[in-house]
């Protein structure tokens, strides 16, 4: 097997440990655009199943669109996304579509439905996508809403809960439908010392103990050195990929822009969790 992610020449070397198993999605070349305007390009880089790959750069470097890209919802400018030996760009929108069932995604703004309790919001995907009956779809939107820690909350709405409550809910309602790989956009930005620690625990025990392979966009040094086994950073000025490897290898043997963002702030410890 080929373990080495190709990169372009004037990247750093992809400092990824050796691959165990085939990748679940590989990015080849891609180039993302809206319209005219180039966001990133040439990213290649693959997500192995079952870690925690983490997506980091510069605001507005193009983090969230790289996982809209990755989700199916903006086509490439150029190259591939692939599932396996699937294009998730192909024009085979029924093989697609089965592709987009199989993640889970919360969003940057992570909105809850408003209008609909807690229980109601992790519920809706259930009662969308399987034959569930609805005393089986309460009964695994309460195990799923228990999961992350929200056992009381399902007659709750959304406007009564905290804003780290607001991010788990929505977690609970991406592992809905118990999808293998969750795309998860600053699921700790804004939240307190105690809630990022528990939205840590959280991803842990889904790669974990549930085999969940998880992507998560996040700036946040605490969440990228306690849960992620892979740093893919971004960087604004290049427009293109410059590190991809275990965050402590790039803190210490990174190019300089990626040492710098993982030193910002800096004690010598300044990823170990106060
Ligand atoms: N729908 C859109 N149409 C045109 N340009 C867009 C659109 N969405 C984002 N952009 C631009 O693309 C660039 C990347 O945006 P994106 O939201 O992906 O950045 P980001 O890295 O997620 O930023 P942040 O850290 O602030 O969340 C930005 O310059 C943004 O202004
Ligand atoms: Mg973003």
């Amino acid at each position: 097997m080929n373990n080495t992610v190709l990169i372009p020449p004037h990247v750093a070397q992809d400092a990824s440990p050796p691959r165990a198993s085939a990748p679940l999605v590989q990015v080849e070349a891609l180039t993302m655009a809206y319209g005219d305007v180039v966001i990133q390009r040439d990213l290649t880089f693959d997500i192995e199943p079952g870690e925690v790959l983490a997506i980091a750069g510069g605001s507005g470097c193009g983090k969230s669109t790289l996982l809209r890209h990755l989700i199916g919802l903006h086509a490439p400018a150029a190259g591939r996304v692939m599932y396996g030996t699937r294009d998730l760009y192909a024009p085979d929108p029924d093989a697609a579509d089965a592709l987009r069932r199989t993640f889970g995604v919360t969003f940057q703004a992570g909105a809850l439905w408003s209008s609909m309790t807690v229980g109601e919001n992790v519920m809706l995907p259930l009662q969308m996508f399987t034959g569930m009956s609805a005393r089986q779809c309460e009964q695994e939107a309460r195990f799923k809403l228990a999961l992350v820690g929200l056992a009381d909350s399902f007659e709750a709405e959304p406007a009564t809960l905290s804003g780290g409550m607001k991010k788990r809910a929505a977690i609970a309602r991406a592992l809905a439908l118990n999808p293998p790989l969750l795309f998860l956009d600053e699921p700790s930005a804004g939240l307190d010392p105690l809630a990022a620690a528990h939205l840590d625990d959280l991803i842990l025990h889904l790669r974990d103990d549930l085999r969940t392979t998880v992507v998560m966009v996040s700036h946040e040094l605490h969440s990228i050195f306690a849960v992620a086994d892979r740093l893919l950073f971004l960087d604004a000025e290049s427009k293109t990929m410059t590190a991809l490897g275990p965050p402590d290898v790039l803190k210490r043997d990174g190019p300089e822009g990626v040492q710098a963002f993982l030193r910002r702030g800096a004690g010598p410890d300044e990823g170990a969790r106060a």
